[in-house]
């Protein structure tokens, strides 16, 4: 293999342009020609396919969102948009192809070997922490921590304000990035799609901190909540109970944007590494994980086949705390 390519997919994630740097050095480490796809599948179907050099990849380990731009792609769904990807790539020698992104962007790395024999390896970025094959995807630290700091200044104005708020965190089918915000800010509640949401409860669990004296609360709730979003639980307890003056706040995509953590750079640039060594090693169909702080080779099926376990005990370390 001599020449690799190199595309971000799906939402843009804190710590991809790590995992982008690692890819084109560790390439050029080991005498490959590496070239970067702009804005994922799409670049690649119309061909927006340009050399890197170690040089282009300088100066962007600490930079968020992804120097090669991102999309989601629906030619890519369709035989013949995959087809027309598969040419650009022949046409070019490029022989493997790294794809940074989610477990729907695997689905389409997985396709592209199967149908045109094109050699792929995913590497895990996204804030939800929602796909199998690892302990944690790249973004997630940096959004969790972001979270986690709206939350506390939401906490200061809360508590001047003797206020109910309604916090959402995002995670379009995933409640894991909301439920960690809600611990590590100390949450009165969670809410997330894994388990079924009881607004009676809810309130009961408000009012029973009320009567031990809590003047303010803070319920976090997943953007994917089967209750609905932040602003249609709020309007639901305001209904049903005597808390109407509470207040929403959706972080949104405060959540994606901004330097990555240490912690993400340093998952995206050894992820990003083991990727290249993986497809001159002749892999293909896998991704790059972490495994009790191991980085693992793991077939990409693993990403949507085992997505992240949710694990209930987390929430009742957040309910018991609150007591
Ligand atoms: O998958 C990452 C994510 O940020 C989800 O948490 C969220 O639901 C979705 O992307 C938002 O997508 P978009 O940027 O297209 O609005």
């Amino acid at each position: 293999m001599k020449r690799i390519g190199v595309l971000t997919s799906g939402g843009d994630a804190p710590g991809m342009n790590a995992a982008v740097r690692a890819v084109v050095r560790t390439g050029v480490y080991h005498g490959l020609e590496v070239f970067g796809i702009e804005q994922g599948y799409q670049g690649l179907i119309d061909g927006r396919i340009a050399p890197m050099t170690a040089r282009s990849v300088g100066g962007i380990i600490n930079r968020g969102g992804t120097v090669l731009r991102s999309a989601r792609c629906q030619a890519f769904y369709d035989p013949a948009g995959r087809a027309a990807a598969a040419d650009q790539l022949k046409q070019r020698g490029i022989e493997g192809l790294v794809v940074i992104g989610g477990d729907g962007s695997y689905r389409g790395a997985q396709t592209l070997y199967d149908e045109h024999g094109i050699h792929c390896i995913g590497v895990p970025g996204t804030i939800d922490n929602d796909i199998g094959g690892t302990d944690f995807t790249i973004g997630y630290d940096t959004a969790l921590n972001i979270a986690v700091e709206a939350i506390d200044r939401i906490r200061d104005t809360a508590q001047s304000h003797d206020r109910l708020f309604f916090v959402e965190v995002m995670g379009r089918e995933s409640g894991y990035l909301a439920m960690m915000a809600g611990i590590a800010g100390g949450a009165e509640a969670i809410l997330v799609p894994e388990t079924p949401t009881d607004i009676e409860k809810l309130i009961a669990h408000l009012v029973e901190g009320r009567e031990k004296g809590k003047t303010s609360s803070i319920v976090v709730v997943a953007e994917g909540d089967d209750a609905g979003h932040a602003i249609d639980v709020a309007r639901e307890v305001s209904a049903r109970s005597d808390f109407k003056d509470s207040r929403v706040v959706v972080i949104g995509h405060l959540q994606r944007g901004g330097s990555p953590s240490a912690f993400d750079r340093i998952l995206g640039s050894r992820l990003g590494m083991r990727a290249v060594e993986a497809l001159l090693e002749g892999a293909t169909g896998k991704m790059t994980g972490l495994s009790a702080n191991n980085v693992v080779l793991r077939p990409l099926s693993e990403a949507w086949e085992c997505r992240t376990q949710f694990d209930p005990s987390f929430l009742r370390v957040a309910r018991v705390l609150s007591t």
